[in-house]
């Protein structure tokens, strides 16, 4: 017999805090998770139905792992992609496809599926060495950046000049024009199997100068409609090129002449949609299971603008983490506090995140900085 997506047991590649967020969804509809992690105090290890301790990236572990499942996902893109398109070969549902997570893999696979596509992204070259970079004077400013395993930041580096040049990575990569953005935006996307696409209202990220993580995010981004409405049709173009089942975070640059540009894609819940929980009819982290799980999506519209607040451990401190301002936070209205589980904190360590609801876009920057002034993690 069928089975309808009530009895069926999902696996996630991952069991950080965006796992947990998945979870969290997972309950309201008795759906079981089994999740798969290196680390034995993984977030999701308390509230998941089966916890698996083994690596992401080993074909026998995942093979393995997924075998127990009826449909597999991931909430990271590092994981041993073949093991994945074996158990897709043998049955089993995995979404986001396994060749589609091959490619956002690597950052230079992903920049040529945008030109072969037609879709707007900086201008770049692929490099294979720093040798090779070291050759590109006449292309700078720009941005090097690894073909694999770079994220939050580290795999980037801003190369603006001649005497930059020396920072370039010697390992395959690519190298982009540096844009001079006026703002970052990010447009989350759904399609499930049986066709149905929905998509988020754009956000706007504003980066930490020197951790180079989201530091606060604004929903709805403040751009005009004729710029959302292109960003809105990008994200649905980028989702429907790649024909990919699932969720996708497309982060994009707004350029001073009105241009949007594809900056990266990530094909599971984002960070630029941890507010969607409290400010949206549904959330990025339901939305992924029912995609997934080829349930009806859910709709995306905004029930108040929100700001989102990153809880970074503070600079200086590492060990057992202490939040500190957590009644003087919780005591005002609209603020929504997510603690991630983990014990340990370091510095700039994501430990959680705060969603701030507010009718007035001017009162929600100004509370935005404010909540971050009160709460810090300490050790
Ligand atoms: N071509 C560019 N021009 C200007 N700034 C850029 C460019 N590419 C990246 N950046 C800046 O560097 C940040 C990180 O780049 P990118 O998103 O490619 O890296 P990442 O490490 O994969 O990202 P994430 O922080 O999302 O994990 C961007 O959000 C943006 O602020
Ligand atoms: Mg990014």
């Amino acid at each position: 017999m069928q089975k309808n997506y009530q009895q069926k047991t999902l696996g996630i590649l991952g069991g950080g805090q965006l796992g947990r967020m998945v979870i969290q969804s997972a309950i309201n509809y008795n759906i079981d998770i089994h999740i798969l992690d290196p680390d034995s105090n993984a977030p999701c290890r308390s509230i998941c139905q089966r916890f698996v301790q083994g690596s992401l990236t080993d074909f026998d572990t995942v093979y393995a792992f997924g075998r127990d499942c009826d449909v597999i996902t991931i909430e990271i893109e590092n994981v041993n992609t073949d093991a994945l398109a074996k158990l897709a070969k043998e049955g089993k549902e995995v979404y986001p496809q396994p060749h589609l997570i091959k490619l956002i893999q690597d950052k230079r696979l992903q920049k040529s599926f945008y030109q072969d596509k037609g879709i707007p992204t900086a201008e770049f070259i692929l490099t294979e060495n720093k040798e090779d970079v070291l050759l590109q004077e006449d292309f700078l400013p720009a941005v090097n950046k690894l073909g694999r395993e770079g994220y939050d930041g580290r795999g980037v580096q801003v190369l603006r000049n001649k005497e930059e040049l020396g920072k370039a990575f010697d390992a395959p990569g690519l190298l982009e024009k540096l844009i001079d953005f006026e703002k970052e935006i990010s447009v989350i996307v759904a399609r499930n199997k049986s066709g149905e696409i929905i998509s988020y209202p754009s956000v706007e990220c504003s980066f930490h100068p020197t951790a180079n993580l989201v530091e606060f995010l604004f929903a709805p981004a403040d751009i005009s409609s004729e710029l959302e409405q292109k960003a809105q049709e990008i994200a649905r173009k980028v989702i429907i090129e790649l024909d990919l089942i699932g969720i996708l975070a497309v982060e994009m640059f707004v350029t001073p002449e009105g241009e949007i540009l594809v900056n990266e894609i990530a094909p599971r819940p984002h960070n630029s949609g941890h507010h969607t929980i409290e400010a949206n009819f549904t959330s990025q982290f339901e939305q992924h299971l029912r995609a997934v799980l080829d349930m009806p999506l859910g709709n995306t519209d905004l029930r108040s603008p929100a700001a989102m607040v990153n809880l970074l451990g503070e600079d200086g401190y590492s060990g057992e983490a202490f939040v500190e301002g957590l009644d003087q936070a919780i005591s005002q209205k609209g603020v929504y506090i997510h603690l991630y589980g983990k014990k340990l904190t370091k510095p700039f360590r994501k430990m959680g995140h705060v969603t701030l609801l507010d009718e007035n876009l001017e009162h929600l920057k100004e509370r935005a900085k404010e909540i971050k002034e009160v709460i810090k993690i300490k050790a």
